[in-house]
């Protein structure tokens, strides 16, 4: 199907949910195109429910103004990681939207742990929740969340490690019985910026939680989200490392690791990421992933980092989170949430 004169919209092969977008001529032209009439990317990307796969966007490695400009057609604001209290090696040099996600320095950021045994029968890893772990929203620890991020691979890793996972929130909301959705209706999920101690890890572990400024506080969020473009409905939590297990993982429920809010959050993670929910993104280099945080988790998989060096450059954009969150000030920015 076409979306433009340049833009192909195919199924994404294997998935459920998602689109595959090829791109005839200049990538530059088609951001130019797009720039003037972006309507029917947008709609082919809610059409398919917030994931859209580009292959062989290439040109954006030297003109990282091109990832930028194709993030503001999806929201009216496409987020500078100078004004979040980024570390500053994390955010290009020349592009300030542009977060990087890499192994080597100066970011050192390193991968997930290989899952144990057992794996799927053919070898592969495995996609579900608890063996696989890491799934999260991006950012889900600020009020109001990010709408949608943009995703590309400078340098991949080889096929069969570095991949993306991405579930499908819809789908998994659609999947749930009636009893539990009514259990799950009003719930609120407390997500909390990683690494201050408040993991289940570090819960059970036994480590003190680590003070927490007014701007880092733990931030209550729906677990059923309402999609402001589509109405549709969508899980919408994370795990070990994004939820608060001192207080949380929900408003309401006994917390900690091993009380009725864990179990819930289990149950609820492992039906959300069952292998019919899952994508698993396999990166080539040039390749541009799109994808709603509204709507949909995703989790980073092991790869070899002492023989690989990876490099993926990110943006978000935010702007339209919905009714839940209108008027509210913004929860990471130290003189907003002081006041
Ligand atoms: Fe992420």
């Amino acid at each position: 199907m076409k979306i433009n004169d340049s833009l192909d919209l195919q199924p994404l092969p294997g998935a459920t949910f998602g689109g595959l977008v090829r791109v005839s001529g200049a990538v530059d032209a088609a951001v130019e195109a797009l720039e003037a009439d972006p309507e029917p990317l947008l709609r082919a990307f809610y059409d398919c429910d917030g994931l859209l796969v580009l292959p062989n966007m290439h040109a954006i490695t030297g003109r990282p103004d091109l990832l930028v400009r194709l993030s503001r057609l999806f929201g009216p604001e496409v987020e500078d990681y100078r004004r979040t209290l980024t570390e500053r090696t994390m955010v290009h040099d020349t592009v300030s939207e542009i977060f990087i996600v890499a192994n080597r320095p100066p970011v050192n950021r390193a991968p997930p742990a290989r899952p144990e045994p057992p794996y799927t029968e053919d070898g592969s890893l495995p996609v579900q929740f608890p063996h696989r772990r890491g799934w999260h929203t991006d950012q889900s620890f600020r009020r109001p969340p990010p709408d949608i991020s943009l995703f590309y691979a400078v340098v991949p890793t080889p096929k069969g490690q570095g991949q993306t996972l991405y579930a499908d929130g819809i789908a998994a909301y659609d999947a749930l019985s009636p009893a539990m959705k009514e259990r799950v209706e009003r719930l609120e999920g407390i997500h909390v910026l990683p690494g201050k101690g408040r993991s289940e890890q570090a819960v059970r572990a036994g480590e003190t939680p680590e003070p927490l400024l007014p701007h880092q506080r733990p931030q209550r969020q729906p677990v059923v989200r309402v999609h402001p473009v589509t109405d549709k409905r969508a899980l919408y939590l994370c795990e070990a490392g994004q939820m608060d297990w001192v207080e949380g993982p929900f408003v309401g429920m006994q917390p900690g690791p091993d009380g009725d809010g864990a179990a819930l959050l289990y149950e609820l993670m492992r039906h959300f990421t069952q292998p019919r929910f899952v994508h698993v993104q396999e990166w080539t280099a040039g390749d541009l992933v799109i994808y709603d945080n509204r709507s949909l988790i995703h989790a980073a998989t092991w790869f070899d980092a002492e023989a690989n060096g990876r490099v993926m450059w990110r943006t978000t954009v935010r702007g339209n989170p919905g009714d839940a969150y209108t008027g509210e000030s913004r929860s990471w920015i130290p003189e907003a949430a002081a006041g």
